[in-house]
C-alpha cells in the first residue's frame, strides 16, 4: 500500500493509473477506520483497480463547540486496517496541505440541509462539500463509497456531484452494525459502559418506527419514537424525523422513498441512525398535498 501526504504526489499517481487504464475506487473517510469503512473498501475492490482511502479530519466541517480537537485520530492503526482490508493508496494530507491560506472560494449547499444534521449542524455540509470538491479533484475517482448512516450526507454528495458534474459513481453502502443492531461509528468509542447498552435503542427506535407506519401511522410515529427513547435512554433526543428521500422534505403522496433518521445526544457523542424504506407509504385518506405520516 502506497502512503501519500502530499496532494501533487496524489495527482501524480492517479495520472498514471489513468493512463494506464486503471478505474480508480476511492472511499474518503476522517479515520479512526471501523468495520464499516473497511466494508466499503472491501465493496470499492469489487468494481474498481485501485483503491484509494483518505484520512483528513476535516476542520471546515465541525462547529466551535463540536469534537474536531478530541476526534479520535490513530494513522499507525488506520494504516494497518486499510491494509488488511485492500486498500492500494492511503492519502492522509494535513490540514496545511489541504487549507495552506484563507479559502477564496467554499462550496454552500442549498438544499437538503434544512432539516437533521444540517439543521442541528449549521454549516456542517458546507465543509463536507467543500473538502470533497477539493479530494475529488485530487483523487479524480470513477467510484466514490459512502456509508448510508449518513444518509443526509449522500444525499447532499449526490447533488454535489450532479450540479457540478463530476464524472464519478457515488455509492451509497449499507449501514454496517454491531450485533446488538448499533451503527457503527467512529464517535462509538465516546461512549460509557451504560450509554453503549443504551445506544441499541436507536436502531430499536427505528425498527418500531418502520412497524408503526406499516401498520397505518396516525402522524404519530414521531413522536412515539421519542417517548421510546427518551424512556430508554439517558440521552437528549436531537430529532426524530420521517421525511421524503433523498429532498428530505414532509413527504407527500407522491413520495416514493422515505427516511426515517434519529439523532441522540448522549454525554459525549452525538449519534444518528436512520432506515431508508421504499414505496412502503403515503397511502393518504385524502387526496390532501401532504402524506399522512405527518
Ligand atoms: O463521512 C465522513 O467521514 C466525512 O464527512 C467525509 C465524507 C470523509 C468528508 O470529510
Amino acid at each position: 500500500m502506497k502512503q501519500i501526504n502530499s496532494i501533487k504526489d496524489m495527482q501524480k499517481l492517479i495520472a498514471e493509473e489513468k493512463r494506464a487504464g486503471k478505474v480508480i475506487g476511492f472511499v474518503p473517510t476522517m479515520g479512526y477506520l471501523h468495520d464499516g469503512h473497511l466494508s466499503l473498501i472491501e465493496r470499492a475492490k469489487k468494481e474498481s483497480d485501485v483503491i484509494v482511502v483518505s484520512i483528513f479530519v476535516n476542520p471546515l466541517q465541525f462547529g466551535p463547540n463540536e469534537d474536531f480537537d478530541r476526534y479520535p485520530r490513530d494513522l499507525e492503526r488506520d494504516e494497518k486496517l486499510a491494509l488488511k482490508a485492500g486498500a492500494d493508496v492511503l492519502f492522509f494530507p494535513d490540514t496545511k496541505e489541504m487549507y495552506p491560506k484563507e479559502s477564496v472560494v467554499t462550496v454552500s449547499v442549498n438544499k437538503r440541509v434544512d432539516a437533521l444534521c444540517g439543521e442541528s449542524r449549521v454549516g456542517h455540509f458546507d465543509g463536507v462539500a467543500t473538502v470533497l470538491t477539493k479530494l475529488f479533484h485530487i483523487v479524480s475517482p470513477d467510484y466514490a463509497y459512502f456509508g448510508l448512516k449518513d444518509a443526509q450526507q449522500v444525499a447532499v454528495i449526490e447533488g454535489l456531484v450532479e450540479d457540478f458534474n463530476f464524472p464519478i459513481n457515488v455509492i451509497g453502502c449499507e449501514t454496517k452494525r454491531e450485533v446488538d443492531g448499533l451503527a457503527m461509528s467512529s464517535r462509538n468509542v465516546y461512549l460509557n459502559d451504560r450509554e453503549r447498552q443504551e445506544a441499541v435503542h436507536l436502531n430499536a427506535s427505528l425498527i418500531k418506527a418502520e412497524k408503526w407506519l406499516l401498520e397505518g401511522d396516525s402522524g404519530e410515529t414521531e413522536q412515539k419514537m421519542i417517548k421510546y427513547l427518551e424512556e430508554h435512554t439517558s440521552g437528549v433526543v436531537d430529532y426524530c424525523k420521517i421525511l421524503s428521500y433523498p429532498e428530505l422534505l414532509p413527504p407527500t403522496p407522491q413520495s416514493k422513498r422515505l427516511i426515517i433518521a434519529v439523532a441522540v445526544k448522549f454525554s459525549n457523542a452525538r449519534l444518528i441512525d436512520n432506515v431508508i424504506l421504499d414505496n412502503i407509504l403515503c397511502r393518504p385518506e385524502s387526496e390532501e398535498e401532504t402524506c399522512s405520516v405527518r
